[in-house]
């Protein structure tokens, strides 16, 4: 399948050769071509130009894409998006003052959840969470990174990571797993966090490696959750299965959890709502990606991630959706990207390179994914006819996306 796309008003994130992520300063160049084209064969990005110099492209199709942007797709690269059912009452419980802990104490929150979820047969399962799948491939996400950690069961936290192994199989857009076993504590072993993990190590990460369903490890580090002690064991178990690390960290308290996580060479560290200045420097000079999740700060009002700052002191930054029934029912990339841009005060430029590039190195797809680079896979958005790309984040509530290209093809 030949694909040719002209007339491109800006082509975004063209870079020849694209390094593995962008760091502070870096993070403000977003290389584009003007009036440019791009060649799309075998879901392979093959050539891309200016019109001027377009060669001979004859007998395929072609769009034109007069007026409109076409950049790289979204790279999500932290999303619960398997899992059963909704949670809307705790919304409205909120509204009506109660706080995301306080309802995580009654019985709600994760373990609801789970308990929804342990009901839910594997089919049921799958088709609520392709039709979540789907609708985020129309928003422009080309990879997605997807959890467990609604199961809380051995059985349960497999069922998950099974759906998520057959949307991969299924679907074009490209699907890395977690295993979040760690997320709560199951109401079973209220009492006994330590019987539960030792369950995690004993049973569950052998069958999760055994089995292939899952390529990184991950853990709530939270007060009420789990502390950093329990992280560290469950780092070092999963290394025993070559799992890697991504970890929730810093969401409503600093404990500690990033210092641990980059020395366990965690790929990345996500929430970060609560910062100090020691979270900041432990990150400097290590691989380990901060990832922050705006549109849970936005439904959950809490603090945003400080980006700027971040950002300012020479730090990358990724951003990613969080897609999930509790903190954040939504997994729309572009609100993400006008989140920042608006609350965090990230530049058009940053936060695009946060949302692609960036969000590919978080799951490990630098090489294949994020940028209009020859050779990677073609995963592409083309937008509706926009003024500027600055635009995009400015009119954060219009749908401005046109089509959206997976794997060289139409979604
Ligand atoms: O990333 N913070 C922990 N886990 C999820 C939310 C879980 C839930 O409320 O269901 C998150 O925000
Ligand atoms: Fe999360």
């Amino acid at each position: 399948m030949k694909l040719l796309l002209t007339h491109i008003k800006e082509l975004l994130q063209v870079r020849e050769n694209c390094p593995e992520k962008l760091s502070g300063k870096e993070m403000k160049e977003l290389p584009t071509l003007k009036n440019a084209w791009v060649f799309i064969h075998h879901g392979v990005i093959e050539d891309y130009g200016t019109m001027d110099k377009m060669g001979p492209h004859q007998g395929f199709k072609t769009l034109d894409c007069s007026g409109k942007i076409v950049m790289p797709a979204w790279c999500d690269s932290h999303s619960h998006i398997v899992y059963a059912g909704n949670r809307e009452q705790e919304f409205v419980d909120r509204i009506n003052g109660l706080s995301y802990q306080e309802i995580a104490e009654k019985g709600g929150g994760i373990v609801n959840s789970a308990k929804k979820l342990q009901q839910t047969s594997e089919e049921d399962l799958y088709h609520q969470s392709a039709a979540r799948l789907e609708e985020v491939m129309r928003l422009g996400t080309g990879a997605i990174e997807i959890k467990s950690g609604y199961g809380l069961t051995t059985e349960a936290e497999m069922k998950m990571l099974r759906v998520a192994k057959k949307l991969d199989e299924e679907y074009p857009i490209t699907i890395k797993t977690t295993f979040l076993g760690a997320h709560a504590i199951p109401t079973e072993y209220k009492g006994n966090k330590d019987g539960y993990l030792d369950l995690l190590c004993n049973e569950m990460l052998p069958k999760v490696a055994e089995e292939k369903l899952a390529e990184y490890v991950d853990i709530f580090c939270e007060e009420g959750y789990f502390s950093v002690d329990d992280m560290e064991r469950i780092l070092s178990e999963g290394k025993k299965y070559n799992l890697i690390p991504k970890v929730h960290v810093n969401q409503f308290n600093s404990i500690g959890g990033i210092a641990a996580a980059v020395k366990h060479n965690a790929l990345s560290v996500d929430h970060l709502e609560v910062m100090t200045e020691k979270d900041i420097e432990d990150l400097k000079d290590s691989d380990t990606m901060p990832v922050a999740l705006p549109s849970c700060s936005y439904f959950l009002s809490i603090p945003y991630a400080p980006g700027r700052k971040m950002i300012d002191a020479g730090l990358p930054l990724a951003l990613a959706t969080d897609y999930n029934p509790g903190s954040t029912p939504s997994g729309n990339m572009n609100f993400v990207v006008a989140t920042a841009c608006i609350k965090m005060r990230l530049t058009p430029e940053e936060a695009i390179n946060a949302a692609t590039i960036n969000g590919a190195y978080a799951m490990g797809l630098s090489k294949t994914h994020g940028s209009i680079t020859k050779g990677k896979t073609a995963n592409l958005i083309i937008t509706k006819p926009v003024p500027s790309y600055g635009y995009l984040p400015y009119a954060f509530g219009s749908n401005l996306i046109d089509s959206v290209i997976i794997n060289g093809k139409e979604v």
